[in-house]
């Protein structure tokens, strides 16, 4: 029998800013809030779940429209990411923590720097994902209809308009394949494996949610159980954010995508300079919003199992970086192995080697990862990848990377600040700092410097 669970699939808003991913989240949420009894939504750290009821309550309408799967899933785990950095530090090795993801496009405005930047970190990673255009209801002639299926919804909207919304789509479709995937409207694909669904919604009334919800529940079941099945035992989780709470000191926000954690268990949490190994004091999930008269924002648990959002309180995190694994030790005998695999996951990160090639900076292990990647995929060579800010020692690895190799004397610096000394530096020596907060621009930029470089030198 328990083989045969499956946990819930990990499912990433990503999007450009603006574009709506948080509205629909809170619609997802309010629906799920709308349908369940007051008091019972299960709240995460970063992450909400929606039940397996709500989910069918939702696609209720649909089984006269479209073929519809039984739900196995114990519901669905969705991670709002504000900014890439999140997504990114969803990281395990090899790929991500998440399963599935949204990619939401603001229907009105199309393609923008942020989504080409989220499709890219999506390919890289190889996380299948669905295209929610958003904000139907600005669609100019549109006439909305609360909570209703696209299907039902389009029914009564005017020639005209559905064929502006048509325009809209395939402006999308045509963004999609310039970065190399075939996509459709939903209701149009043939083969689900090989198209991108594209479902037109508005997170402000809620059209087309029910369909939204199908398809990312019924790709999960088809394509994916084998990765989804629950893994009894320790858990295993990764940080997405470190952060101070009042009270309680250096806590972690983590997603924990196998196993169980409990209050008291000895875990080992990945750090740069090596693995921390403390014991959970406290588990915490933030208080349902409805509980109007709760005082704390916080209510602890004895135990959470994936797939799960959660606050972990313990003693000496101040090390601890996003985008790290954190392990759950089963026994005594089983630490250092568990310390072994934890330094693992985060090695093949933090390259340093002295062949030449670039210094590249970033504000996370996991920001870090996707950057490496895309240089690598890029034949671009690395010196050097670390956490932080840019400093004078990053400037002096340029400075030997120059010696070698002009092209390559430069460094790369994603979402962090350059200290003082160090630019100062670079300036004297003519080291080029590229900072940009999307990485692909961060690698455009460098491309280009290095296309003028060698014009001038013809
Ligand atoms: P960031 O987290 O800042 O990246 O933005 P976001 O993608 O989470 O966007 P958010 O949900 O904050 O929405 C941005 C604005 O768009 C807000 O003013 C929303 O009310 C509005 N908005 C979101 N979805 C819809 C929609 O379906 N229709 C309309 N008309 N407005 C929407
Ligand atoms: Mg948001």
């Amino acid at each position: 029998m328990s083989e045969k669970r499956l946990r819930q699939p990990i499912v990433a808003v990503l999007g450009h800013v603006d574009h709506g991913k948080t509205t629909l989240l809170d619609r997802i949420r309010g629906t799920t809030v709308a349908m369940k009894e007051p008091g019972k939504i299960t709240q995460h750290v970063g992450a909400s779940l929606v039940p397996t009821e709500v989910i069918e309550k939702v696609t209720e309408p649909l089984k006269k429209l479209i073929p519809t799967v039984k739900l196995e899933l114990p519901g669905l785990l969705f991670i709002d990411t504000p900014g890439h950095s999140i997504f990114s530090n969803l990281r395990k090795r090899g790929g991500a923590v998440a399963d599935l993801a949204i990619l939401v496009v603001d229907v009105m405005e199309g393609f923008q720097p942020q989504t080409i930047e989220a499709v890219e970190i999506l390919k890289q990673r190889k996380v299948p994902f669905i295209v929610a255009a958003n904000k139907i209801d600005k669609i100019p002639g549109w006439k909305s209809i609360e909570n209703v299926p696209f299907l039902v919804s389009v029914r009564h909207q005017d020639k005209s308009v559905v064929e502006y919304l048509d325009n809209r789509i395939y402006e999308i479709m045509g963004s999609l394949a310039e970065l190399g995937f075939d996509s459709d409207r939903f209701d149009r694909v043939k083969d689900y494996t090989r198209q991108l669904a594209i479902v037109p919604v508005s997170a402000k009334t809620g059209e087309g949610i029910p369909e939204l919800l199908a398809l990312l529940a019924g790709l999960a079941q088809r394509y994916m159980k084998g990765r989804l099945k629950y893994v009894e035992g320790p858990a295993k989780g990764v940080v997405m954010e470190v952060k101070e709470e009042p009270g309680y000191g250096t806590t972690l926000d983590t997603i924990i995508y196998d196993g169980i954690i409990r209050q008291g268990d000895v875990i080992v949490v990945g750090s740069l300079e090596g693995p921390i190994v403390t014991k959970v004091r406290a588990l915490l999930l933030p208080e349902p919003l409805q509980e109007i008269r709760a005082t704390k924002k916080f209510r602890v648990v004895d135990e959470v199992s994936a797939a799960a959002g959660v606050k972990i309180v313990a003693p000496n995190l101040e090390n601890a970086v996003a985008g790290a694994p954190v392990f759950v030790v089963s026994d005594e005998s089983q630490l250092e192995k568990v310390k072994e695999e934890v330094m693992k996951e985060i090695e093949d990160v933090l390259i340093e080697t002295d062949k030449e090639g670039v210094v590249v900076k970033a504000d996370t292990l996991g920001t870090l990862e996707a950057l490496v990647q895309f240089l690598k995929s890029k034949d671009i060579p690395v010196r050097m990848a670390k956490v932080g800010p840019v400093t004078k020692r990053d400037v002096m690895e340029a400075m030997v990377s120059k010696r070698m190799n002009k092209e390559y004397g430069v460094i790369l610096a994603f979402n962090v600040k350059v200290l003082p000394e160090a630019k100062e530096l670079a300036e004297k020596e003519d080291i080029k700092i590229f900072v940009h907060d999307v990485i692909y621009k961060l690698i455009e930029d460098f491309e280009n410097w290095v296309k003028e470089l060698r014009e001038q030198e013809k």
